[in-house]
């Protein structure tokens, strides 16, 4: 599939931000563990939920999926291998290692899928696994993992990776005693994960700090819960009114969530207006300040943000320099923004930007989510129709595409 875009739109109007991808592809699979049915509000109609439902049907658990409500029920749960065709779609689907290690104490799964932005190993998650009682066995991508049961244990991880972190939280649940988990990443979706099980009847403290305690409880009920907004996509949007913006309103969002992209455009010298869960903002008529970014764990400035807020570094007078401290590749955009007019140096980890740049429209290629949604806000105000090939990458993230930019009055179309 590709999107054709005629840019240099003005978008008006409203954009209503969905619930955050990376947090419902955690709550799904953690559904599993509970001993009753689940229902999660405010699911994001995305590929990568549908390839996660697929999953879940086909270990036997009863789901429906209707207007952003998702219900799981597990009673009829089998453990049986992931296929890999399926697990290899994503990188969440690592998800279920915990997940079925703690329900049916063994686990066979393929090495996870996902974006190709870096190396993306899995030891820290294999290091968490073992310290509560796993035992690994791991050929070429493959892993059987089995417990007698898993036990509390004392976890430190070496980066605060999302998914280890995650992880951790699903093996420790249940399990025997007490888990201190350190060095755990701080995301937002971190503490969306906790609050879900805890709701359930888990008992875990300190999520959304880097120190996270868990005590393993035998039970865990049904219950409701809603995923929080896609900061990722809010920023997006945010920078898109930035770039062709007339009194745009991106609405639901948790504007703490996106603060490091906000502090950058104060620096950058971008006005906006910002309530509690919105935010206005247009196309600035005055020169922009350059900037220097370097990504990191939130609180930080997230890497999922790097590739998208690159076009807008473009409008800056001087260069910008923009360092990506999380991935070793995540940079695919940068040769299809040049050929559509930037100028950016790709120098190791680092990329200097200098601006003022005009975009012009070309045939480009979504190689990964994030560097998708970079040549899409490239294109939405570029001169002239830009075609981006692979689309598929970015409709694995950004619900309902096509739709909103339509409804603010972009020129866009899928086919
Ligand atoms: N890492 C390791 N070993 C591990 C785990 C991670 O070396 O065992 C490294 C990774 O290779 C990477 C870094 O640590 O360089 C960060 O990885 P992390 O585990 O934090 O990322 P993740 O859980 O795989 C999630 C999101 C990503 C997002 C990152 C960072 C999901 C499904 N994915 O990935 O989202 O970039 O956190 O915030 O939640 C996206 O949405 O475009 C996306 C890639």
């Amino acid at each position: 599939m590709e999107l054709k875009i005629k840019g240099n739109k003005l978008l008006t109007g409203e954009i209503k931000i969905s619930g955050a991808k990376n947090s419902a592809l955690a709550l799904i699979p953690i559904a599993l563990l509970s001993d009753g049915v689940v229902t999660i509000d405010n699911v994001p109609e995305v590929n990568d939920i549908f390839v996660l439902k697929e999953i879940l049907e086909y270990l036997g658990a009863k789901v429906s999926f209707d207007n952003n409500v998702m219900v799981i029920d597990n009673k009829k749960l089998v453990n049986k291998e992931i296929p890999e065709n399926l697990s290899k779609k994503m990188r969440a689907s690592y998800y279920f290692m915990p997940v079925l290690l703690s329900k049916f104490k063994k686990v066979e799964m393929f090495f996870p899928g996902g974006c190709a932005i870096g190396a993306r190993p899995i030891d820290q998650t294999l290091k968490a696994l073992r310290a509560l009682g796993g035992v690994v066995d791991e050929k070429d991508n493959h892993y059987c993992i089995q417990t007698e049961g898993l036990v509390g244990g004392h976890v430190y991880l070496d980066m605060p990776s999302v998914g280890a972190t995650v992880n951790t939280i699903i093996a420790a649940v249940k399990a025997k005693g007490l888990t201190i988990l350190e060095n755990a990443a701080k995301e937002p979706e971190i503490v969306n994960i906790a609050t879900f099980l805890n709701a359930m009847g888990a008992k875990i403290k300190g999520a959304g700090t880097s120190e996270i305690r868990i005590q393993g409880v035998e039970k865990l009920k049904g219950c409701y819960t809603e995923v929080i907004p896609d900061r990722i996509e809010a920023g997006t949007y945010v920078i898109a009114g930035a770039l062709v913006g007339e009194n745009l309103k991106i609405s639901n969002i948790i504007p703490e969530h996106i603060e490091a992209l906000l502090l950058k455009m104060n620096e950058m010298g971008i006005k906006y207006n910002m309530d509690d869960d919105s935010i206005v903002i247009s196309k600035p008529d005055y020169k922009l300040k350059p900037v220097n970014i370097k990504t990191l764990g939130y609180p930080g400035f997230a890497t999922d943000l790097q590739q998208p807020v690159t076009p807008l570094l473009t409008m800056c007078t001087g260069i910008s320099k923009l360092e990506e401290t999380i991935y070793e590749n995540r940079f695919n955009n940068v040769p299809f923004l040049n050929q559509m007019g930037s100028n950016i140096e790709i120098d190791g980890r680092t990329i200097k930007v200098k601006g003022p740049t005009k975009f012009k429209g070309q045939v480009v290629e979504a190689t990964d989510l994030r560097a998708g949604a970079s040549l899409l806000l490239a294109a939405l105000s570029a001169d002239g129709e830009t075609t981006i090939k692979n689309v598929e990458h970015i409709l694995r993230g950004y619900d309902k595409l096509v739709e909103k930019l339509s409804a603010v009055g972009a020129d866009i179309e899928l086919k």
